[in-house]
């Protein structure tokens, strides 16, 4: 094997690596399983895992980031943190005035460059819930969208648990229900849609810069292809005596 057949191998080899393990990642997310007696054995159980929904996440949505950001800051912020947005940069990034966030959005008496930290004393939520609602900047990068979507849509009626409610993606699950009097309120449909709005601002709080480094990844693949003919015509160029 030649030397160049070889490392066109190990290139091919590393791309599908790279590629089959984001994939991967992606399709063996479960949102939960959904326990069964076995049809053909009646004494067994069987485990179906359950599939997620999928999220409608649209960075450059611009209005549903700020309805996604004023419901979680109405029913979220008070329980869970967003330690690394800062109020200010959500401002900016999602063209909310500051004197709105100030009035409206603010949850403690801090500043607009503070973090969004309702600052609850994890003491006191391990005692209420028995679990510290987790902070929430990086979730849908670990869980992806789709998990936190369907983990919200997701809540059923279970008197046998503390606050009246289980869930299917989180079994025995210590969150309260708190989206049910919106849901209640607006129906199904509209419903979905704002759960939809809400894991669009998660997504884009977990890595604000996505949009200009998205435009920057445009950018720099173009000013390539522009730099293309330059180059191609300085290598005619050099090589036309050579040859
Ligand atoms: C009253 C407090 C409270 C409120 C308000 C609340 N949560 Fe929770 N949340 C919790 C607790 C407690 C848990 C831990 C659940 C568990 O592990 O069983 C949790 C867990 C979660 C999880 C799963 C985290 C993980 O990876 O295990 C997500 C996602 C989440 N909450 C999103 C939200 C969103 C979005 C809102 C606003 C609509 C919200 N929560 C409002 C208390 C709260």
């Amino acid at each position: 094997m030649t030397s160049k057949m070889r490392s066109i191998l190990i290139s091919t080899l590393l791309l599908n690596g790279i590629l089959g393990f984001s994939i991967n990642a992606t399709a063996s997310m479960s949102c939960g399983s959904r326990i069964e007696s076995d049809p053909l054995h009646p004494n067994q159980t069987q485990k179906h895992d359950l599939a997620c929904r999928q999220a409608p996440i649209d960075v450059n949505d611009q209005a549903s980031l700020q309805r996604g950001a004023a419901l979680f800051m109405n029913n979220c912020a008070s329980c869970h943190s967003l330690k690394y947005l800062r109020y200010e940069r959500m401002a900016q990034d999602l063209s909310i005035p500051p004197a709105l966030i100030e009035q409206y959005m603010k949850l403690t008496n801090g500043k607009l460059t503070d973090s969004i930290d309702a600052k609850m004393d994890p003491v006191l939520q391990k005692k209420i819930f028995g679990t510290v609602p987790p902070d929430l900047s990086v979730e849908t990068r670990v869980k992806s969208p789709d998990w936190v979507y369907t983990y919200l849509l997701s809540f059923y009626p279970d008197q046998t648990r503390p606050f009246g409610v289980n869930n299917t993606v989180i079994h025995d699950v210590a969150m309260p229900n708190v989206l049910d009097g919106l849901h209640q309120q607006v129906g199904d449909q509209a419903f979905q849609k704002q759960v939809g709005d809400l894991v669009n601002f998660l997504n884009y709080a977990a890595e604000p810069a996505q949009r200009e480094r998205k435009i920057y990844g445009i950018i720099v693949i173009l000013f390539l292809f522009i730099f293309l003919i330059p180059a191609y015509l300085l290598y005619k160029e050099y090589w036309k005596d050579v040859k």
